[in-house]
């Protein structure tokens, strides 16, 4: 592994904004994100007045990952609440702006929920509207929670799968205090680990064709001071053959009842390799992305993104929220392109799934079942 320690870590520096956060300027409350788009180059708050406004941010990835898409969501419905708009329509909107993380329709329909019941309960507009908003905050809390479990639970699995040491860890896509309320799910476990002082190297899959490892895991991962390396997807499988990686940590956009699990294009082949190579698949996500209304991997939705994702290199700092300035051609004009957003894991493939409520290991839907059952306990 020539040049592995190539990189050394830089400073201790969590984000400079929050991934999300909710504001009231004199000119009307707004939900601000810290715009992925325009990461790692630029710390940039996309300001959003409006729904139409976030559903445009969810869309283009703005803001992303399940769990922070959940957050959104909720924030999402209290905007048109507070602002006095359709709450139905912007309820609506939201939902459907993107298709596979259950956690969007969760959070949307979580706050939404508040506000209905706060009026049928007799509440005035403006109050219901607080109601909604004080759900979003504790959606906003809860998952900061999930998220310290998760890392707990699952720095405990790792250590218990793998004793004794220094663990070199793959992980793909992003999915630390970028999509979540805390420090994340998979990677919030791997930055548990490096404090612990147990992480060796955090291996970061660039993630094609949006670059979520690249821009925003490597970003992360440098901010918080832990030793890792870049490479690009096709790389991955050399490494398992060279005995380079110990686990392999990922999230979750939507784990269906049998323990199926829908997540980052490029997922599927890790478990593949990972089952080959005798190297434990570890899927890390709250029980709220958890979908037990969706039977098995083959009923989820896979959103299809834009071919010229693929067929373009597109500037991630094309624009404020992601506008596209157009991209560098790096096929034909015209060639066509398949670019589903997601893949699907069957759960034999996987070692285990660690929720907020522990892990379930071997994956069963009975075994999802229950600690889906304990957390709504709570
Ligand atoms: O298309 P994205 O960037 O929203 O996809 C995100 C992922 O696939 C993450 O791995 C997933 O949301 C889990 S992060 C908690």
């Amino acid at each position: 592994m020539a040049d592995q320690d190539a990189q050394s870590p830089v400073g201790i520096e969590p984000p400079a904004l929050p991934s999300i956060r909710w504001d009231e300027p004199p000119e009307g409350p707004v939900v601000v994100l810290l715009d992925q788009t325009r990461l790692p180059a630029e710390e940039v708050g996309l300001v959003c007045a409006d729904v139409p406004a976030l559903v445009r941010a969810i869309q283009t990835l703005a803001v992303r990952g399940a769990p922070l898409l959940g957050i959104a969501g909720a924030y999402g419905v209290a905007l048109a609440a507070v602002r006095g708009h359709d709450v139905e329509e912007a309820a609506g909107l939201l939902e459907r702006a993107r298709p596979t993380a259950v956690n969007l329709g969760y959070g949307v329909r979580r706050a939404a929920a508040a506000y209905w019941m706060a009026l049928d309960k007799g509440a005035d507009p403006q109050r219901a509207a607080a109601v909604a908003l004080a759900e979003a905050k504790a959606l906003h809390r809860e998952d900061a929670e999930a998220s310290r479990r998760m890392a707990r639970y699952g720095l405990a699995l790792l250590d218990e799968l793998l004793p004794g040491g220094g663990h070199q860890l793959l992980t793909h896509c992003n999915s630390g205090a970028l999509v979540s309320g805390g420090e994340g799910t998979a990677f919030a476990v791997a930055l548990r680990a490096h404090r612990a002082g147990r992480l060796r190297r955090l291996w970061v899959d660039e993630t094609r064709p949006l670059l979520q490892g690249a821009r925003l895991t490597a970003y992360e991962a440098a901010r918080n001071g832990m030793a890792y390396s870049l490479l690009t997807d096709n790389a991955a499988g050399s490494l398992f053959a060279a005995g380079e990686v110990d686990a392999v940590l990922i999230g979750a956009d939507r784990i269906a009842a049998d323990g199926s699990v829908a997540n980052k294009v490029g997922s599927y082949p890790l478990a593949v390799l990972a089952k080959y190579h005798h190297v434990p698949f570890i899927v890390v996500a709250p029980t709220t992305t958890v979908d037990l209304e969706t039977a098995d991997g083959a009923s989820i939705i896979v959103e299809q993104r834009p071919g010229r994702e693929v067929t373009e290199l597109t500037s991630p700092q094309a624009g404020p929220g992601g506008e596209d300035a157009g991209g560098l051609l790096v096929a034909p004009l015209g060639a066509q392109a398949y670019n589903p957003a997601f893949d699907i894991t069957p759960p034999e493939l996987i070692t285990a799934i660690v929720t907020e409520e522990g892990a379930v290991s071997p994956v069963t839907g009975v075994g999802l079942a229950e600690l889906c059952a304990r957390s709504s306990q709570i």
